[in-house]
Formats: structure tokens, C-alpha cells, sequence
């Protein structure tokens, strides 16, 4: 077994605690197993010195540490560590021309570091993360699998990607103007245009947007590209039913005989769009491990299951049930949380109109059409837009 003891980023706070991590290690006396690293700003713990006792993992006030013995053969194929200590991701998917591959997991398991390695964006450091790793080391890494000849045209520009990415929100901050002005200078196909409804949004200035319009947009640009490789990094976000149909049925009739990798959440989407799907496994935050694949239903299902047949591998206590109907609560008379009288707000290009309602403890509220005005009615209700009535 390999020891391998990751320190989450986004929890570790060595401002906020007493560094616990440092003072209460045992075979820390030297300070070489653990350490305050001046330029992450962050505990690094040394693999090979630590010896797993634990107790850092419990004394670390935010959680932050994880310390895990894996399979030695699992070593062989690292593929990504985002620095010392930091999160690992084992194993790639293969894509394959003409075949959509999907992947599911838990938030956290590296499914947009895997995004990013096959669009070409990042080049993995095949777990070194001291001393370089170039694109040669990755093919080399690959060598007698498909992966190998993948990189090898990737990295030589034979093989051209595009890459939808996760947070459409970062949009508006890089690119300004009108839909109509983005549609232009990304060279976006009148067909999706009108497919996606974009064509009644032309004079909208980009950052006024709905997360359900940015969203489309996004798909829209990059099924407008002529490339061989489309990756989409959550294209179900922010739409609502009957947009995810949409942009799903687009999704594979533009990409026909490409290479194509969809990360997704939505099962129904994943069940639709994909022909075959890895899930990926681990600890969210530590290490995410890829699984083989299999076909969409198949994985589907053992995905819900909780169990991964092929590996072997339990990865939650229980299965997953759907319930046909939201539960009962019982929660007596329903007590009113927010109460208003009828709204109505002008934002220039959107009016909104509300009537008379509200809510109340344990009601549900229905899911409805993008750009029909939720953000902005919630907006209203804390104060942050104000209506005209
Ligand atoms: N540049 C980076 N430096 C350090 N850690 C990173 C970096 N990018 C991502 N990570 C960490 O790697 C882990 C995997 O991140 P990634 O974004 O690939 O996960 P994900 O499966 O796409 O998650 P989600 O479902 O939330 O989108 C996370 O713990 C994340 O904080
Ligand atoms: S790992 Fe925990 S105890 Fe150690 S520095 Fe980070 S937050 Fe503090
Ligand atoms: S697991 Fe034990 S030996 Fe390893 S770093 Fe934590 S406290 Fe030190
Ligand atoms: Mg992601």
C-alpha cells in the first residue's frame, strides 16, 4: 500500500487555527513531516515520513486533512497532483471518434482537472510534483494505449479541442457587449441561434443575462467551432427541463463522428447524451479515481446502486431511491416565511410580474422556464432590485 496524506486547499487556514497539524504530530520533532509551506501558505505533510497515525486528521479544526493507504498498482496511474499534498487524480477516460463518453461523480473528484487535461489545457504532471513533466512524458506515460496516440495528436495540433467550461458565470468578466455583438465575433450558427431562442436576446448586453441564457449561449459557441474534440463541462446547469432536452439533443447531432466527453450531474441528460460512462470515485477534495466504462444505463444504475461492480468498489452505504412524490412534512400550520403584494419590476429590456402570494414553511415551489424572471424576483425579495410597485 502507498500512503497518501492530502491537505484540502480551500479548507486548510493556517491564519485561522493553532496550527494543530504541526504541534500535535508525533514524529513531527524535526518539523519534516509537517510544515507550514511559506509559499502555498499552506500544511504540507510528507509522505514518506508520516506514519499514519491520524491524529492530525482529528485535531485539524477544519477538517482539512485526509491520510489514506491505496493499492500500490494505483500509483502507476497517477495522472494529476495539483502540487505537494494536494488533490490526486488517478486514471484518465478514454474517448473514442464517434462515441459521446460521460462522467459522473461526486462534487470534488477532479472530473474539471480531467476536463481540462483532455481539451489539452493542462498537461498533467503525472503525479511529479517536484521537477518538470512535459507533453512528452505524458505520451510517454501512455505508451500501448489509445491515450498515447490521443496526447500524441492533441499535443501536435492534429487534433483540435473545445472546451465548454463549468463556470459560464466567468462569461460576463471576459467577454463584453451585446448577444448579438458575442454572436458575431464567436461566429456562432444562426441555426443555434434561433434553436436556442438566443435570437430574441441580440441587443441584451452579456452580463445581464440568465444563468439558462449564458448557459445556451456557451453551448451554442462551442458547437459553432469546427474542432474534433468537444468537452462540456456541465451543459445541464441552470437550464430547466425542457432547455436541457435541447441543448442535449444539439449536443449530438452536432458532434457526430467527433470525440466527445460530457461531465454532468443530471442522469437523464448523461442517460440521453452518452454511449458509454466512467464514474469517478474517491475522496472528494484527496484523490478521485476514474473506473472503467461502461454503457450509460449500466453505469447509471450502479452508480445509484452505490456499488461499481468492475472495480470492485463500494462507494456509498446505501442506493440511491427516487421517490415518486416530494416527501410529506409535517410540520403543522404552515407558517409563512415571506408574504408580498403584487410586483411589478422594469429592467429596461425584462419587465417582471408577480402577483400577490407567499411562501410558506415546507411548500414546494415549481421549477420553471429559463429567463422568466427567478433570480430577479428573488433579487426583489432581498432588497438587492428594487420594483417599481
Ligand atoms: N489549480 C488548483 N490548485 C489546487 N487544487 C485544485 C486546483 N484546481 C482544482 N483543485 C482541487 O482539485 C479537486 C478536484 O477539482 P475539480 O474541479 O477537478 O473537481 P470536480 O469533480 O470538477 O468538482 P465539481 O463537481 O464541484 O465541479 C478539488 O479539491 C479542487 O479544490
Ligand atoms: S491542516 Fe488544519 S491544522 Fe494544519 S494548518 Fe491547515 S487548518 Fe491548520
Ligand atoms: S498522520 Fe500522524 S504522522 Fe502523519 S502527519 Fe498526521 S500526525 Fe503526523
Ligand atoms: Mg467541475
Amino acid at each position: 500500500m502507498v500512503r497518501v496524506a492530502v491537505v484540502d486547499r480551500d479548507s486548510c487556514q493556517p491564519k485561522k487555527c493553532g496550527h494543530e497539524c504541526v504541534k500535535y504530530c508525533p514524529v513531527n520533532k524535526s518539523g519534516k513531516v509537517v510544515w507550514i509551506d511559506e509559499q502555498l501558505k499552506k500544511a504540507v505533510i510528507s509522505e514518506a515520513l508520516c506514519i499514519g497515525c491520524g491524529i492530525c486528521v482529528h485535531k485539524c479544526p477544519f477538517e482539512a486533512i485526509t491520510i489514506v493507504n491505496l493499492p500500490d498498482e494505483l500509483e502507476r496511474d497517477c495522472v494529476h497532483r495539483y502540487g505537494p499534498s494536494g488533490f490526486k487524480l488517478y486514471r484518465l477516460p478514454i474517448l473514442r471518434r464517434g462515441k459521446v463518453v460521460g462522467i459522473l461523480g461526486r462534487n470534488a473528484l477532479g472530473k474539471t482537472t480531467m476536463a481540462k487535461i483532455l481539451a489539452g489545457e493542462l498537461v498533467p504532471n503525472l503525479c511529479e510534483t517536484e521537477g518538470k513533466t512535459g507533453a512528452e512524458d505524458v505520451i510517454r506515460q501512455f505508451r500501448g494505449t489509445e491515450l498515447q496516440t490521443y496526447f500524441s495528436e492533441l499535443y501536435s495540433n492534429k487534433l483540435r479541442a473545445v472546451h465548454k467550461i463549468q463556470y459560464i458565470e466567468l462569461i460576463p468578466i471576459y467577454l463584453k457587449g451585446t448577444v448579438g455583438e458575442i454572436v458575431k465575433k464567436a461566429g456562432i450558427r444562426e441555426e443555434l441561434v434561433k434553436r436556442f431562442g438566443l435570437d430574441k436576446l441580440l441587443n441584451r448586453e452579456v452580463d445581464k443575462l440568465s444563468g439558462g441564457e449564458l448557459q445556451k449561449l456557451a453551448v451554442a459557441a462551442a458547437l459553432s467551432k469546427d474542432v474534433d474534440v468537444y468537452i462540456f463541462d456541465e451543459p445541464a446547469t441552470h437550464l430547466d427541463v425542457v432547455e436541457r432536452v435541447k441543448v442535449a439533443d444539439a449536443i449530438r447531432e452536432y458532434t457526430q463522428n467527433k470525440y466527445v466527453l460530457v461531465v454532468e450531474h443530471d442522469l437523464t441528460v448523461l442517460d440521453f447524451l452518452a454511449d458509454n460512462i466512467v464514474i469517478v470515485y474517491g475522496k472528494p477534495g484527496a484523490y478521485g479515481i476514474v473506473s472503467h466504462p461502461a454503457g450509460a444505463r449500466e453505469a447509471i444504475n450502479e452508480y445509484l446502486s452505490g456499488y461499481i461492480s468492475s472495480e470492485n468498489m463500494r462507494i456509498r452505504d446505501r442506493p440511491i431511491k427516487f421517490e415518486t412524490r416530494p416527501p410529506e412534512r409535517k410540520s403543522g400550520k404552515a407558517a409563512r416565511l415571506v408574504e408580498w403584494e403584487d410586483i411589478y419590476v422594469d429592467l429596461g429590456g425584462f419587465q417582471l410580474e408577480v402577483s400577490s402570494s407567499y411562501i410558506a414553511r415546507g411548500k414546494w415551489w415549481s421549477h420553471r422556464p429559463n429567463g422568466i424572471g427567478k433570480t430577479t424576483f428573488l433579487k426583489v425579495l432581498v432588497g438587492e432590485v428594487k420594483p417599481v410597485k
